[in-house]
């Protein structure tokens, strides 16, 4: 090209070869506008949040956001590199970051409230998510990960295209600027130590991002708050809160330690965990509680396994003991008649999937995918929350059905022998295998933990969602501001 005149470059683009290669790309081009436009669109939806939060509520959800486009040449790479065909369709098919948005935040709760935000909206779909906050990649790497589908308005038609978005906080985004130029730094001396205190930085800024966030609560918190003693009744979901050695390792906070920060800013809870590892509610019946402003009851997911009958709408009103929303009647009587102006919170129990216990395999069960005792899970989780709701001074929370937790999301797959080979199976595949725990290995690999990380007991992604709910519902925060309504 140097060595050509003008009027030289202008013959050859004139040539027919030169007009096959515009025309060619013209398609590609096409294709990379749209996907500008779905950047256009998410960006604004963020902005709009931004200026939305500012206003009402004093505070920037995030510091910065940045747009970009995948260059062409990368895309070529990326496609030949996994082997994929190079065409428009295997573009919008297999790749799922040519449009990439990157927002940064300040503190790591803004990140979870945000990407929430975004997803409640109603043209967003959420095509795949992967937490790397909650689970970090092993080099230390932490970001929150969407593949979203966003609607694109062209002049003749709707469009939906697939945009990747990043949420970081700015130390988090610190690190991965530094980590990846070291990247493409290549023949570094020392590479292992370098990983190694990158690795250790990485950690360091966790807890550096966690304690900047307790200053920001501290500093919002309302220099009234009212002190709030929490009587919280429950089954394991509610004992495992202080009880965290016992899920493995697995998770970092339950609902109830969640619930509290989430709240911190209005109230100074005091939680008196009345959680109880495998009880049913016939467990509470004749049970002394201690005196509370709040009582929340999570219970039913195991009389449900047992088979305690689940009652009637009669069953309830005269309290008949020995039926489900019968034990719940007198249970909330005698916590009325104990503290009468105490907020009472009933929530009903959440789908479960097969459940292998971690620290026992031989304790295991078929999900409520299935029939236990000819009851399904989702019947009484609906009687419960029907009778809760017709008695005046309780408040019925559905968290059956606001929390979303669902067969196809309560774990990702099982590990199970397939034709005596290990295969991940996903849900409903796996009902059709059984699991032996004298010969098997535990089916629930951690990346196998989705909203719960055995297939009962919620995960740090099933407990943020219940606690995101219930402190919702204590803050009393008006219907249409919810995250989850
Ligand atoms: P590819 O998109 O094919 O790379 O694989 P993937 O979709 O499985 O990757 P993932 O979602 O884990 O990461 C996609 C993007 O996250 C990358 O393009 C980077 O921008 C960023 N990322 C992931 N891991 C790292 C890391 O270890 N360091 C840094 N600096 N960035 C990372
Ligand atoms: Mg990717």
């Amino acid at each position: 090209m140097q060595d050509m005149t003008i009027d030289e470059a202008w013959q050859e683009l004139a040539s027919e070869s030169a007009l096959d290669v515009v025309t060619k790309a013209q398609p590609f081009m096409e294709l990379m506008t749209k996907y500008r436009c779905a950047l256009m669109e998410i960006e604004t939806k963020f902005k709009v949040l931004n200026e939305e939060f500012s206003i009402e509520y004093n505070r920037n959800p995030f510091e910065s956001i940045k747009t970009r486009l995948k260059k062409p040449i990368s895309i070529i790479e990326k496609l030949k590199r996994k082997g994929y065909p190079l065409t428009m369709d295997s573009i919008e098919k297999n790749l799922a970051d040519i449009a990439g948005v990157r927002v940064i935040c300040s503190f790591p709760e803004d990140i979870y409230i945000l990407s929430e935000m975004l997803l409640r909206q109603d043209d967003i779909v959420l095509i795949e998510k992967k937490d790397y906050i909650a689970n970090p990649k092993p080099n230390g790497y932490r970001s929150l990960h969407l593949i979203v589908d966003v609607p694109i308005f062209l002049s003749t038609e709707k469009k939906h295209m697939k945009v990747e978005v990043q949420f970081r906080t700015i130390a988090m985004d610190f690190w991965a600027s530094l980590d990846h130029k070291l990247k493409y730094k290549q023949d570094v001396e020392n590479p292992e130590l370098i990983a190694a205190e990158l690795k250790k930085c990485a950690d360091i800024i966790d807890a550096m991002d966690y304690r900047m966030q307790e200053i920001r609560n501290m500093i919002d918190r309302n220099p009234n708050r009212e002190k709030l003693r929490w009587c919280a009744i429950g089954d394991s979901i509610t004992f495992l809160n202080d009880h965290l050695e016992q899920t493995g390792e697995r998770v970092k906070n339950g609902y109830l330690t969640r619930t509290r920060n989430k709240c911190e800013h209005e109230y100074d809870m005091e939680i008196m965990n009345q959680g109880i590892d495998g009880s049913v509610t016939g467990d509470f019946v004749h049970r002394e509680l201690p005196e509370a402003d709040l009582y929340t009851v999570l219970l039913g997911t195991n009389d449900w396994s047992q088979g305690v009958p689940c009652g009637t709408a009669e069953d309830f009103i005269n309290r008949h003991e020995g039926t489900i929303v019968g034990n719940l009647g007198i249970i909330l009587d005698h916590i009325h008649e104990k503290c009468p102006d105490a907020r009472i919170i009933v929530m009903n129990p959440v789908e479960r999937g097969d459940f292998v216990e971690i620290i026992d395999p031989s304790n295991n069960m078929h999900g409520s995918y299935a029939l236990c005792h000819g009851q399904k899970l989702k019947d009484i989780s609906a009687k419960i929350f029907r009778c809760a709701d017709s008695c005046e001074w309780v408040e019925a929370l559905d968290l059956h059905r606001l929390s979303g937790f669902k067969q196809g999301n309560v774990l990702h797959f099982k590990r199970i022998k397939v034709d005596g080979e290990y295969r991940n199976v996903e849900f409903p595949d796996y009902v059709q295998y059984s699991y032996d725990p004298e010969t098997d290995e535990y089916p629930y690999p951690s990346a196998a933990g989705w909203m719960t990380y055995d297939g009962l007991h919620p995960s740090d992604e099933g407990n943020e969602r219940i606690a995101t709910i219930l402190a919702e519902q204590i803050l009393q925060v008006p219907m249409e501001k919810r995250i989850y309504e």
